[in-house]
């Protein structure tokens, strides 16, 4: 007996897995261990992708603390939620993300779901249940995690410009006359606001036309607003989204509190669905559910119960806003700083959220960070809260051989 096991288990016979490819490490997790590994007292991490404050922290929200004080004193009962995670949460953003006309639409239903990355997930996976078989549109560039999450649900992408990276500027008609391509019932993804990994958005004025183009065509938008005022404002970030909503009888929306809470870790989010009659809300919602039920069964409630509590309570809403401004004007000065030093970087100051793209090359990018040990991605997007008033000069300085 003791043979036929060691036979068994010494041979190489094929196994389950042999048909996995090696898979290449997270390049920005690797990014993160060189800067740690890195001994120089005067490095600058402009890589990772979380807000830091001028001190190079990223703390938590004084509203998020409270919250979690309220939660630990009152919490009844961690028994289970639904798949719809805390429906309470999901009415009160609503109002925030939707405002209150549209907040109050029976063409709309929404799910709390795990971050960003859940709903984008979700609502992927609710177009393929649907049958969908056109192509979701993507810009490039965008956050790396799009088309694989889009492919994830065997859903077809297709890329479209976006961005004029010799410029540093929208390109915004090379995107509406690929647009022009798609047929009735493609999707296509657009970030509300704050655009990963370039800054650039559209004008309100944009956003008309691509309503109307949208509208026109049969167009589904599916918009990822995952940065709502770390812009211009609450409102204003969400209204592109919110005249799109107006405009067309379909669409979808994944949202993350993850970065406009501080609450990364805990994975906060919601998706919403905008259906083109009543009637369907329903069964789409019921699909929703069945899906969260394979994916995730429920969403994790801790971080959704403390932004409710944050929402229920004015309070603390009045701190969640005050410490969101403080984040935005953070962000605002240090664009205005970095345009201010260099000609070329004169466009970071119109552009809005965390990140910008440098023009420069890989060869730069790996230059700056082994002489100067500044760390940015591979692609040179820089996260500017990761910036200090005294680094934007030596930053400067060790870009500027770089730039044209
Ligand atoms: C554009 C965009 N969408 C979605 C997400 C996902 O957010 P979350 O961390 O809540 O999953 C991110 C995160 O970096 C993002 O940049």
């Amino acid at each position: 007996m003791i043979d036929v096991l060691e036979k068994t288990f010494s041979a190489t016979p094929p196994t389950m897995f042999d048909a996995l490819e090696p898979q290449p490490a997270d390049a920005l997790l690797a990014l993160i261990g060189l800067h740690r590994a890195d001994p120089r007292p005067d490095k600058i991490d402009v890589g990772v992708g979380v807000y830091r404050d001028a001190a190079g922290a990223t703390p938590v929200f004084g509203a998020v603390k409270a919250a979690e004080a309220l939660l630990v004193r009152d919490q009844p009962t961690k028994a289970y939620l639904g798949a719809e995670g805390d429906a309470r949460f999901t009415e009160l953003l609503s109002k925030i993300v939707l405002g209150p006309v549209l907040a109050r639409s029976d063409r709309l239903t929404g799910v709390q779901t795990p971050g960003g990355t859940g709903a984008l997930r979700l609502g992927a996976e609710l177009l393929a249940r649907a049958g969908m078989t056109g192509r979701v549109w993507i810009g490039a560039p965008t956050w790396p995690n799009h088309a694989p999450i889009f492919a994830a649900a065997r859903l077809t992408v297709a890329s479209h410009p976006y961005y004029d990276a010799a410029n540093s500027h929208l390109d915004f008609d090379g995107m509406v006359e690929a647009l022009r391509s798609a047929a009735r019932g493609d999707v296509v993804l657009l970030h509300g606001c704050c655009h990963n990994p370039t800054g650039t958005g559209f004008s309100i004025e944009q956003w008309a036309v691509l309503a109307q183009l949208f509208a026109e065509r049969g167009i589904v938008p599916f918009i990822d607003l995952a940065y709502q005022g770390l812009g211009d404002g609450l409102e204003q970030d969400a209204a592109g989204m919110r005249l799109m909503l107006d405009a067309v009888p379909q669409a979808l929306i994944a949202y993350s509190c993850d970065k406009n809470f501080g609450l990364y870790r805990e994975r906060v989010g919601a998706l919403w669905v905008q259906a083109a009659a009543t009637a369907i809300v329903s069964t789409i919602r019921d699909n929703l559910l069945v899906l969260a039920r394979s994916l995730w069964s429920m969403p994790p409630d801790h971080g959704a119960a403390v932004v409710r509590l944050i929402l229920e309570d004015p309070g603390l809403s009045d701190l969640w806003r005050a410490e969101l401004d403080e984040m935005r004007t953070r962000i605002g000065q240090l664009r205005s700083a970095l345009a201010a030093a260099h000609p070329r970087l004169g466009p970071i100051a119109g552009q809005r959220g965390l990140f910008a793209m440098l023009p420069i090359d890989r060869n730069a990018v790996d230059a700056m960070r082994e002489r100067d040990g500044i760390y940015m991605a591979g692609s040179g997007r820089i996260n500017i809260a990761g910036l200090k008033t005294d680094t934007i000069i030596p930053f400067v300085e060790s870009l500027t051989p770089f730039l044209g």
